[in-house]
């Protein structure tokens, strides 16, 4: 039986991922959280990123400003009797595979959206992750100091580009100069909104007005009062109570309306959220489901990340924990290469230096020095012998071919290209029929194709040209049996094999996937691959 400490701990944990498209406010809903959390002093204090040209995360900015342990993958701090996790999304130019892999150790994901655009481009392709996963989503409709969109408008854009139904929790009045504030459905209240100055107090003054309060109607003036009355009479009508199970299987978005940059709405998100929010449930393996609590510990690999310490050359492989608790002095055992071992200073990393972790619970993410052993998705455990699902491979978007340079170096760079792979900072994809010959790398975002650049030149001395080629799209063959010379139709289309073999296919545009499929029947194509 695990004891109470542990089953304590671990209930104690929400472990979630902030999802938005650039701009939307992640950073800033992240600032806020923190400074909830006892976590940081003063608003507005995580700046400078106009300054950082590409490929510092805002974290890393986060960290500079904060006394608390973090690795750049996670922020943790605790919150009314909870221990919550954040991880990480690397969004703007460092947007990668990794997005999508930390989606991989969430168990729940917030998704921020700018009230003024509705769904945009990337929210999309990270949603479609949470939602293979079925884990719970919540959105925040942030800047709503902003005139904003139609709120039907808003939530109906959810619905129909996202595909998952949306529950508002929370109902905002005016927007813009006009925002009066947001009505709470559940308690019939209104709390007034005051704009604030960033670096200013923690949150701004709110009044509570019950909906039957006189001050409420006359806050809001006629026009504003009367477009609430009926906007909240036809969600009453048309929307049940929420349906915290359908939340909890990632059916339905609670949906709140706010302002990340004045702190408004930030303290009901994060009531309900905690709420509503599941701690770390039991996780698929090949022996079953493992449970958090009754299980001894386990993790697995979501991460790998290279040259953390400029100084000298290593790696970092970040791994969530899913079951009981993780003791430094204990041998773990890695199940793909059978060793046994202790893990090297695992630890969070904090802005410059990294801290020692002695103990963690199922829910946290520590980081340990990988002696190149570990890979993306391997499975830890004490000794039993179990993988958790594969962390699937994500389709990337962005190609080119390879050359390289100097051919005397052909070892070095078949070495650099195939270790940088495996760290899954970049794909590779070969001719079907040749073999090394000619290298096709793809990337899910452009960042990475300098990133494998200059650490083929500094790391590996191989100096390499990378040339764009004619294709944006790429998808994988669903049944690796399949004999893809016979194909039919697929003259502009290019056929390559991924690093275990898999065939793949190579297309310019989305027109030229549904000719494809079109003209082969019983062909399958799918844009991510579980190994
Ligand atoms: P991101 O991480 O999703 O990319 O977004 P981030 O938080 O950096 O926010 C993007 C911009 O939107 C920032 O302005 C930020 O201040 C602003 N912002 C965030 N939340 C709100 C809000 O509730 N209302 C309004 N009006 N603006 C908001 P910036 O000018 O790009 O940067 P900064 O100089 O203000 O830091």
């Amino acid at each position: 039986m695990a004891d109470k400490k542990l089953t304590e701990e671990i209930n104690k944990r929400r472990t979630f991922a902030i999802i938005s498209h650039p701009d939307a406010g992640k950073t800033t809903l992240t600032e806020k959280f923190l400074l909830f959390g006892g976590a940081i002093n003063t608003a507005g204090s995580v700046k400078g990123k106009a300054n950082s040209k590409y490929a510092v995360s805002d974290w890393m900015d986060i960290e500079k400003e904060r006394g608390i342990s973090v690795t750049s993958s996670v922020l943790q701090f605790n919150y009314d009797g909870y221990c919550i996790n954040i991880l990480d999304t690397p969004g703007h130019q460092d947007f990668s595979e990794d997005t999508y892999r930390t989606l991989m150790a969430a168990d729940s994901a917030v998704m921020v959206i700018d009230a003024s655009k509705g769904v945009e481009a990337q929210t999309i392709k990270l949603f479609k992750v949470c939602v293979m996963r079925h884990i719970p989503i919540f959105t925040f409709i942030n800047k709503m100091d902003r005139d904003a969109r139609d709120t039907f408008e808003l939530l109906d854009d959810i619905e129909t580009v996202l595909g998952i139904k949306t529950c508002p929790m929370n109902w905002p009045i005016g927007s813009g100069k006009e925002f009066k504030g947001v009505y709470d459905r559940r308690t019939k209240k209104l709390s007034t909104f005051e704009a604030i100055s960033t670096g200013g107090a923690k949150k701004a003054l709110e009044t509570e007005y019950h909906i039957e309060d006189e001050g409420f109607k006359e806050l809001c003036g006629e026009y504003l009062y009367k477009q609430f009355e009926e906007e909240i009479e036809l969600v009453e009508g048309a929307m049940d109570e929420i349906d915290v199970e359908a939340v909890r299987k990632g059916e339905l978005s609670p949906v709140f309306f706010g302002s990340a940059l004045n702190t408004f709405g930030i303290d009901m998100f994060l009531n309900y959220f905690l709420e509503m929010t599941t701690p770390p449930l039991g996780r698929e393996s090949d022996q079953g489901v493992i449970d958090p609590i009754e299980d001894e510990f386990s993790a697995f690999v979501f991460k790998i990340q290279a040259n953390m310490n400029k100084a000298h050359r290593d790696r970092i492989a970040f791994m969530r924990i899913c079951s009981g608790r993780f003791d430094a002095n204990k041998d773990i055992y890695h199940v793909r290469s059978g060793r046994k071992m202790k893990l090297s200073q695992p630890q969070q990393l904090m802005a410059k230096d990294r801290k020692i972790v002695e103990e963690a619970y199922a829910g946290d993410v520590i980081g340990v020095f990988d002696p190149d052993l570990f890979s993306i998705g391997d499975t830890i455990t004490l000794g039993k012998k179990f993988n958790y699902e594969a962390i699937p491979t994500f389709a990337p978007e962005h190609f080119c071919r390879l050359v390289q340079l100097n051919t005397m170096k052909r070892k070095q760079f078949v070495k650099g290209v195939t270790e940088i792979a495996e760290e899954g900072a970049i794909q590779i994809f070969q001719e079907f029929t040749a073999g090394m010959s000619e290298i096709i790398v793809g990337v899910v975002g452009v960042l990475q194709f300098d990133v494998l650049k200059y650490r083929l030149e500094n790391e590996y001395g191989c100096e390499v040209r990378l040339e764009p080629i004619p294709y944006s799209f790429i998808r994988w063959v669903k049944d690796p049996s399949t004999d893809v010379t016979k194909l039919k139709r697929v003259n502009d289309v290019k056929k390559v094999k991924d690093m275990k073999g898999n065939p793949l296919l190579l297309f310019n545009s989305e027109w030229a996937i549904r000719n494809v499929l079109e003209n082969n029947e019983g062909l399958e194509l799918v844009d991510f691959r579980k190994n």
